[in-house]
């Protein structure tokens, strides 16, 4: 059978496409309004194919109209980081080789990528690596699904029930007890594994979701050594706050629970020491979660979690069967991704992840991290010096919840306004912003963590809001 397409062909032409689109990423119009076009109502499955060529031109056409530029520096919604060169190129790579990235008899190029680059995410946040195993996952939510999988297990084998193997019928009840930070996510992964939503006892002090450590303590003492899994966050995404994870670590110590660490963004707060306090204790986790296609510029999609109890994960996620590796592998160097996950058959992610921490260092992605710093802090300042805008929380991270807020405006009135602004801003284009509920009102909250990002970019931010807020009023 001959080749449908001719690969150098399409290859160059897939090339170029991409290098005229990412050369201009910094003009584009954003694109990130909410509706869709026809989709779903199209011709049906052509009969014949266009061939590849025709192909990818209709696929380019589609992407010109309504592809969202979030790879872009101008896109401050959701926390999103961009892709580097070397990331991407290594992305593109990787689909080339096509590895079957689920144990060492598939890939061991995948397999050693994984555990060189889990030992040094490690070394970058500063985590004990000989004690911690990671697997790539697509994203925090499955690495929060793997760890809390992996919790599950742990706190009912404790009181004697095997979760895996038993299901939870007649198991105890397990208990997931959080601050107010607590991402969707971690919700999501509680009802994914049967835990249930509402097994989450939120513990906030405030209307800002800062732990109240003192109920948390009380309601551990209740619980009387019953199976806990405590859940904190590093970084979360309304303000860029963390939970006290020392506090935390300690309690769970003293409880017999397990500490879950939802680091998505957060762990990124360890690679420098202007913001490493904030995360103090996410070292003595026993497991945490964290994206790369965030914070380290990876494309998506691409997360990891990192396990101080491989054993536990893996009689969670192991996969059987005659022809496939053994289940519970024993050295890191025999790590088998398909029985720590909920994957079996993935792509070897953590080759761009390789690429860019060789590419960068350590102080790259230092340099990288702490200029995202000087910006939200810029974005905090410009946010202050304007009359109409009021900052909701001080930045501590690289999120900076803010609202319009101008004189002559009725407070109860600014929550509406603040919803128009937001879809007006996502309408506009030029810059791309969430909006969301924090301190009881309706805000902003741009997130800068795109490497291409610089002062310009987070200076419009202001301009345009101010702009469109002042348009919303006329
Ligand atoms: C704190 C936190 N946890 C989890 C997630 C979910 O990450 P993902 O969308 O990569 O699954 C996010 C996403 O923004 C997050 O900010």
């Amino acid at each position: 059978m001959s080749e449908p397409s001719d690969l150098e062909r399409l290859l160059s032409r897939a090339r170029d496409a991409a290098v005229e689109y990412l050369g201009s990423i910094g003009e584009r119009g954003i694109g990130a309004r909410t509706g869709r076009d026809g989709a779903g109502r199209e011709a049906a499955l052509p009969e014949e194919g266009v061939g590849g060529a025709a192909a990818f031109e209709e696929l380019l056409a589609r992407a010109e109209a309504r592809a969202v530029a979030s790879t872009g520096p101008r896109y401050f919604h959701y926390v999103v980081g961009g892709a580097t060169p070397e990331a991407l190129a290594a992305d593109w790579f990787t689909s080339a080789l096509d590895q079957v990235a689920s144990s060492a008899a598939g890939s061991p190029l995948a397999v050693d990528l994984e555990v060189l680059c889990a030992r040094w995410l490690c070394e970058l946040f500063e985590l004990p690596a000989d004690e911690l195993t990671g697997v790539f996952v697509t994203g925090a939510t499955a690495a929060n699904t793997v760890g809390l999988g992996a919790a599950r297990q742990r706190v009912l084998a404790r009181v004697g029930h095997d979760a895996a193997e038993r299901g939870l019928a007649g198991a105890p009840e397990v208990r997931v007890l959080t601050g107010g930070f607590v991402h969707a996510s971690v919700v999501k992964a509680c009802a994914v594994l049967g835990l249930g939503r509402a097994s989450i006892e939120r513990f906030a002090a405030d209307n800002r979701g800062t732990l109240d450590e003192a109920a948390l303590a009380r309601r551990l003492e209740g619980l009387g050594g019953a199976p806990v899994i405590l859940v904190g966050t590093a970084g979360e995404v309304n303000s860029g706050r963390s939970d006290p994870l020392d506090r935390l670590a300690e309690l769970a110590a003293r409880h017999g629970a397990w500490l879950h660490v939802d680091a998505a963004f957060g762990a990124f707060a360890r690679v420098t020491p202007r913001a490493s306090d904030l995360v103090r204790g996410i070292e003595r986790a026993d497991s945490i979660a964290a994206d790369a296609h965030k914070w380290l510029n990876v494309p998506y999609d691409c997360g990891f979690a990192l396990l101080r109890d491989r054993d536990a994960a893996a009689r969670t996620f192991r996969l059987s069967a005659p022809y496939l590796p053994p289940a519970v592998a024993g050295e890191p160097r025999d790590l088998v991704p398909a029985n720590l996950s909920p994957e079996s058959s993935r792509r070897a992610r953590a080759l761009p992840v390789f690429a860019t921490l060789l590419a960068r260092g350590r102080a790259g992605i230092r340099a990288m991290v702490e200029r995202h710093l000087d910006l939200a802090a810029l974005l905090a300042d410009e946010v202050r010096a304007a009359e109409d805008l009021e900052l909701v929380d001080d930045p501590v991270l690289n999120v900076v919840p803010f609202r319009f807020a101008p004189e002559g405006v009725r407070r109860r009135d600014l929550d509406e306004l603040n919803e128009r602004l937001g879809r007006a801003v996502l309408e506009d284009g030029r810059v791309a912003v969430g909006l969301t509920r924090h301190r009881s009102v309706v805000c902003l909250r741009p997130a800068i963590a795109n490497w291409r990002t610089g002062e310009d970019d987070v200076r419009l931010v202001v301009e345009v809001v101010r702009e469109l807020g002042a348009r919303l009023l006329g």
